[in-house]
């Protein structure tokens, strides 16, 4: 835990970064590409949520697997299936109602899916693009009678779904690529959509030292400051120690419930 702290800390620094390029080299070029990239796509967003939607735009046109960190088809399995046996293993049951955050194209939707009775998982996501590989990726596992509900969402104010609806909410990986505005917003509403002993799982990038992001595609958080905003909007945020156990997944957890 200490060394992950440490490398979070050192990464924001420009002598680490410039330590990290004489290291890798082969990574400057695509790094620079990369960065022109965002660059240009950034001048053209009004927001964030828009920035990161064209980021997806272009890097889905790629390869959905690689637009959500996976490019290998057995790691991306490798990663859904984490998500899927942790949540199982803290109780998910076919019964219970699901709302996915950013399900992207379904690395780990497709198995909560099959799992959870139809009509039960909701995914959502900024992408529109990505949601269209979501659709091919239910077909590809012929889910289609399970019902999954796939939709496009332009904000985290979660208005349009029920009260006290759904018994786990969850978000892989989408934290790390928002600004703190964005979970703020998310944390402000996800209370009122939570069934009565629900609970919300959000991994993030965190960081012991400064907080920071890289291209603004990639946000690092101090534990105390997302816990500190959970409870300004009535939640309890809890460190899930069990999910960095024996596990090699370099993000970290919380669980919120209703305070
Ligand atoms: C790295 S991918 C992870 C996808 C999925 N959670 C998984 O583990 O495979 C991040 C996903 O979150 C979505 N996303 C990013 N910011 C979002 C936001 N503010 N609201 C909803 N989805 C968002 C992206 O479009 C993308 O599909």
């Amino acid at each position: 835990m200490e060394l992950k702290n440490r490398m979070s800390r050192d990464r924001a620094r420009l002598a680490y970064q410039l330590r990290y390029a004489a290291r890798n080299p082969e990574r400057i070029v695509p790094y620079a590409r990369r960065l022109a990239r965002d660059t240009w796509l950034r001048a053209r967003a009004r927001d964030h949520v828009a920035y990161y939607r064209s980021v997806m735009r272009s890097d889905a046109a790629r390869s959905p697997y690689g637009a959500v960190g996976t490019a290998d088809h057995d790691r991306w399995a490798a990663i859904g299936r984490l998500q899927f046996d942790y949540l199982v293993e803290h109780g998910l049951r076919p019964s219970h109602r699901m709302l996915e955050i950013g399900c992207g194209n379904l690395r780990a939707g497709r198995l909560f899916i099959e799992h959870l009775d139809p009509g039960n998982y909701y995914g959502v996501d900024i992408s529109p693009d990505i949601l269209f590989a979501a659709e091919d990726t239910v077909a590809a596992y012929k889910l289609q009678d399970r019902l999954p509900h796939l939709t496009p969402v332009r904000d985290l104010r979660l208005d349009f779904l029920p009260e006290r609806h759904f018994d786990v909410v969850h978000a892989h990986s989408v934290f790390s690529h928002s600004p703190i505005t964005v979970v703020d917003e998310c944390l402000a509403h996800v209370g009122r959509i939570l069934a009565p002993g629900g609970f919300f799982d959000f991994t993030f990038n965190r960081t012991e030292g400064q907080e920071h992001h890289v291209l603004r595609e990639d946000f690092y958080y101090r534990t105390a400051t997302l816990v500190a905003l959970a409870e300004r909007h009535g939640l309890e945020a809890r460190f899930m120690d069990d999910w960095e156990r024996g596990n090699k997944h370099k993000q970290s957890k919380l669980r919120v419930t209703a305070g």
